[in-house]
């Protein structure tokens, strides 16, 4: 039994302790996905974001409307009240709010008392997504918005979906920083066993992280081989990009394509998935995803094939981060540890710059000590 002795005890948890982790605060200043904007109509649609609840709907001009899901009054959801026009009449007494959340009207009042209203959130509708910005109104710059074109762009075919993921979201932004794990927790899907070993390169800028991995020579798993017409092809290249782009935001892009072909005539076969997480407490995460092609447009048997197949690996992930936040769940804190390798370096790097973004002054304070 090889456990960790003491003083090697105290330095995995010094290490962690500068870490994000499940109990880290959330970061508020950035844009988070609120909804897909298919989700959002003249229906009212509750959602948790961030802790805080979230009432989300549509003016008749089809502007998203983001307010504070309590009433001013008795605090009573506002999810549960009615849409008139563009203004929404709480269910319990009637107060009603305007699309800033100011109340405009008491029913059992002749004057509506000034100065009462919920928190109304900026947001922003962009291709398949809604934003929200959850924390100071004054910096809701959309110039902040992660680069994203490809998401709207007619030459990419898209597809959609999500998952209410029981856990954090510090844990699954690792798990799409950490490539070693496809080769286990995909075993059945995704992965292939030369993935894990293959060599690596980083690139740690500020706020900014991002994964190289080449896997050349390799034959791809079908859920790649198929779509891209390299089944049985043993020189395929897969050439992956893993990129944490914000606390909201990880895109994965990879190229497909004969190794053996001279550049020239090689048919290079593009994919990228944005990984959208979006907390909801601090042991649940929303997870949309939207992944997209450059090839077989039109096709719409790939679209499905590809969509079955990558839900299927993106399930395994997120049953694995729920089982994951068991333990931390059930475990007594002073027996938890982790423990970093070579490969964890550009993940750790990120779970630092989440905790110095959550927790700036606490974070000083640990690197003065
Ligand atoms: S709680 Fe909303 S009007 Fe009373
Ligand atoms: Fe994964």
């Amino acid at each position: 039994m090889t456990l960790p002795n003491a003083p090697t005890l105290a330095a995995l948890k010094h290490a962690a302790a500068g870490m994000a982790n499940r109990d880290t605060p959330f970061i508020f200043d950035e844009w988070y996905v609120a909804a897909f904007a298919d989700d959002v109509s003249r229906t009212l649609l509750p959602r948790r974001l961030l802790g805080k609840r979230v009432v989300l709907y549509r003016s008749e001009s089809g502007q998203v409307v983001a307010l504070s899901d309590r009433c001013a009054h008795r605090a009573y959801p506002l999810s549960l009240g009615s849409l008139e026009g563009d203004t929404l009449v709480c269910g319990y007494h009637g107060f009603r709010f305007d699309t800033q959340g100011n109340c405009i009207e008491v029913p059992s009042a002749s004057k509506c008392p000034k100065g009462i209203g919920v928190a109304s959130y900026p947001v922003i509708e962009k291709g398949p997504l809604v934003w929200i910005w959850m924390g100071d109104p004054a910096l809701a710059d959309p110039a902040k918005l992660p680069e994203q074109e490809w998401l709207g762009a007619a030459d990419w075919k898209h597809s959609q979906g999500g998952f209410q993921l029981q856990s954090n979201y510090v844990s699954m932004h690792e798990n799409l920083l950490d490539l070693t794990h496809l080769s286990y927790l995909h075993a059945k899907t995704f992965g292939t066993p030369d993935y894990a070993r293959a060599a690596f390169r980083s690139e740690v800028g500020d706020g900014y992280f991002a994964l190289y991995r080449d896997v050349v020579p390799t034959t791809l798993p079908p859920v790649w081989a198929e779509p891209t017409g390299l089944v049985g092809c043993d020189t395929a290249a897969r050439i992956v990009k893993s990129e944490f782009k914000s606390p909201a935001f990880h895109q994965v892009n990879v190229n497909f394509y004969d190794s053996q072909l001279p550049e020239s005539q090689r048919q290079v076969s593009r994919i990228r998935t944005a990984h959208l997480l979006t907390p909801e407490t601090q042991s649940s995460c929303h997870y949309f995803i939207v992944h997209g092609r450059d090839f077989a447009l039109r096709d719409d048997a790939v679209t499905a094939f590809m969509h079955e197949q990558l839900f299927k690996a993106f399930q395994e992930d997120v049953d694995g981060m729920a089982a994951l936040e068991q333990v931390w769940e059930t475990t007594d804190a002073d027996e938890m540890y982790e423990m970093s390798v070579a490969a964890d370096g550009p993940s750790v790097a990120m779970r630092r710059y989440l905790k110095a973004r959550a927790e700036p002054v606490a974070s000083l304070v640990r690197v003065s000590a």
